[in-house]
């Protein structure tokens, strides 16, 4: 079956990154001159999504805004014939079919997803997290689509991370592999080192048959006191198979502060009119701290002795 519809959360609080999110969306955050949340409809749009639904929260009005016809601005851009930029902004607004659910209360990712439920009806659709961007030649998105289509079980995406931050994220419990899938046996939501199951973490993107309503509706409260979808994929995994594809590809958490730096410094590095400007910059700035840190390491080794 054709996976037609994706879910978009961003209905969250955006704690990690404030006082920036304090009035608007960490999803509008810009990198470079996109705010994140385009990477991640244009990765939809790339993977064959024709609908896509975001779960709004409070003070995501740039965002319905961004995705929304501008009138003014493209007349604008028209009289002054810069045709390019018109263009660009036109692809904006068509890009998809966009809806938009409020989620009166941030209860958790589970509880975004499950307010969905109507939208998708009885098919398989697709979940994108609004903060996680991802990098990769073939969109991350279509990745996990081919991946469903020889599965036809939900799918979620999957990369190793190291020991120490498995705390961050869902971990899965792999059961044998095919290829780049695993079979998922369990799943932990934020597992110490000591209690992690293994360091495959699940990124934001997941291919989810309808059945997951039923569980997002059997599950409670979870890590952090909210509805968590790892919880319901965990009910799903013991009724019926899940699977988890490790996806190609470079993945940047943009709710993170240093996920969000590292983002905007490799895609800038991508750019080719941004690449000879700011290369020779970055250089410099390491060599000066290089300078630095030798100097005191020998100014301290010298007041040991
Ligand atoms: P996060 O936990 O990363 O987002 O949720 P957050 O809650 O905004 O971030 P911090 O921890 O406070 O900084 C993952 C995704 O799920 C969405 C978020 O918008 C994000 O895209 N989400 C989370 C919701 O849509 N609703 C919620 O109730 C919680």
């Amino acid at each position: 079956m054709k996976i037609k519809k994706a879910v978009i959360p961003v209905g969250g609080l955006g704690t990690r990154f404030l006082p920036a999110t304090k009035a608007q969306p960490k999803e509008m955050l810009p990198i470079v001159d996109k705010p994140a949340i385009q990477y991640i409809v244009e990765e939809a749009v790339e993977s064959g999504i024709e609908s896509i639904i975001f779960i709004t929260g409070r003070n995501k009005k740039s965002l319905e805004d961004h995705f929304d016809k501008s009138f003014e601005l493209e007349q604008m851009l028209e009289e002054k014939q810069k045709w390019n930029l018109l263009k660009e902004i036109q692809n904006i607004s068509s890009m998809a079919n966009i809806h938009y659910i409020r989620q009166k209360e941030p209860k958790g990712l589970g509880h975004a997803v499950l307010c969905a439920e109507q939208f998708i009806g009885n098919e398989p659709f697709a979940v994108l997290l609004g903060d996680d961007i991802m990098i990769s030649e073939k969109p991350a998105l279509k990745q996990m689509i081919d991946a469903y289509h020889h599965t036809n079980q939900s799918v979620i995406g999957v990369n190793a991370v190291a020991l120490e931050n498995v705390y961050k994220y869902g971990i899965i419990d792999p059961g044998r592999k095919f290829g780049q899938v695993h079979s998922v046996k369990d799943l932990v939501e934020k597992p110490t080192i000591e209690n992690t199951p293994s360091n495959i973490a699940v990124m934001g993107r997941y291919i989810l048959n309808p059945s997951i309503f039923s569980y997002l509706k059997a599950i409670e409260r979870g890590v952090g006191n909210e509805w968590q979808l790892t919880d319901a994929l965990r009910l799903q995994c013991q009724q019926e198979k899940l699977f988890a594809l490790e996806l190609e590809g470079k993945r940047y958490d943009i709710g993170d502060k240093a996920g969000y730096l590292h983002a905007m410094i490799e895609v800038a590095l991508n750019h080719d009119d941004l690449h000879h400007k700011l290369l020779p910059y970055l250089e410099r700035i390491v060599e000066k701290e290089r300078i630095e840190n030798r100097r005191n390491t020998r100014s301290s080794s010298k007041s040991i002795i």
